[in-house]
């Protein structure tokens, strides 16, 4: 959806953004793009692998690309640290990025074998293997119910506290197994992994995906100046629920005013080519 989010953005000349969300660069690239010769783009991933990736790609843009690795939670002190006093636009796209879901290392394909790991930032203390090995069959079930909207969530915690007792559930194809002889074969989407829910409810988890999303819709507007924009792009219904609720809440305290009364969604023909963006939904807000 880059058009509609750069529509949404309003990128202009001389102006400031923030992409809390870098990944591999492709909206930044974008945004650098549409605010030459003197925009400053802001990009921010806690993944060293995109930051990487998204540097070289944003090369050509030299010291008009500023690229942080850091928790976007943590914004007003990164641009402190610039030197920055309020942005424009700040643009997140949530979940997880294309090298991210294709790294055959990281543990969050269910096809193939891997570690389960699944953090975003391997920094952060815990993975996906040290929860399995952790918590308790209550908390198991918790997370598997409300970040997977998986209705076997009890059936599949027991099965994994089962199987730990036996032996370590640490690798990818070892939790798809047990999602897979658990949940009654009549009720397997053929379309839909039946290991899809568990693996999403998992990688929230590790990486505290919609406690970062809550922090950052209170603090992002404060760090806008007045006119500029929060543009976020969301995968899946908890996600969306989260950003409408943290909107209508800025409205409601006269800080923001909405831009978009319904999410957009993308093209038809988007959603042809691109599968993953099926599920997109973008909404936006503006400071006042
Ligand atoms: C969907 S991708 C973004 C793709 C990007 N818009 C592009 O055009 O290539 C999401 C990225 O956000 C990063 N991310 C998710 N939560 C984050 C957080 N709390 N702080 C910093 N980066 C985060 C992930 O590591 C991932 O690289």
């Amino acid at each position: 959806m880059v058009e509609e989010v750069m529509e949404l953005l309003r990128c202009e000349p001389g102006r400031t953004y923030v992409d809390g969300t870098l990944g591999g660069g492709g909206h930044a690239e974008e945004i650098l793009k549409r605010t030459a010769p003197d925009g400053i783009l802001i990009g921010l991933d806690w993944d060293q692998e995109a930051i990487q990736i998204a540097k070289e790609r944003l090369k050509p843009f030299g010291n008009r690309a500023k690229l942080v690795r850091e928790n976007f939670t943590h914004l007003p002190e990164v641009l402190k640290s610039l030197g920055i006093d309020g942005v424009d636009g700040i643009l997140l796209d949530l979940g997880l990025s294309s090298i991210q879901l294709e790294s055959h290392s990281r543990g969050f394909r269910f096809r193939g074998e891997a570690p389960l790991d699944m953090r975003m930032d391997d920094r952060s203390p815990l993975t996906a293997a040290d929860l399995l090995r952790t918590l308790s069959l209550q908390e198991l079930e918790d997370i598997l119910r409300v970040y997977g909207e998986e209705r076997w969530a009890s059936r599949i915690a027991r099965a994994i506290v089962t199987e730990r007792e036996k032996r370590p559930v640490q690798t990818t194809q070892t939790l798809s197994k047990i999602v897979y002889r658990t949940i009654p074969k009549r009720f397997q989407s053929k379309r839909i992994d039946p290991a899809t829910r568990t693996f999403q409810a998992l990688r929230i988890k590790v990486n505290e995906e919609l406690e970062n999303l809550k922090k950052i819709l209170d603090l992002s507007w404060k760090v806008l100046k007045k006119g500029g924009r929060l543009c976020i792009l969301s995968f899946h219904s908890l996600e969306d629920r989260i950003v409408k609720e943290g909107f209508r809440e800025l409205e409601r305290k006269g800080e923001m005013r909405l831009l978009t009364k319904k999410p957009l969604r993308p093209s038809e023909e988007e959603q042809m080519n691109n599968p993953r963006s099926r599920s997109a939904k973008l909404r936006g807000a503006e400071r006042i």
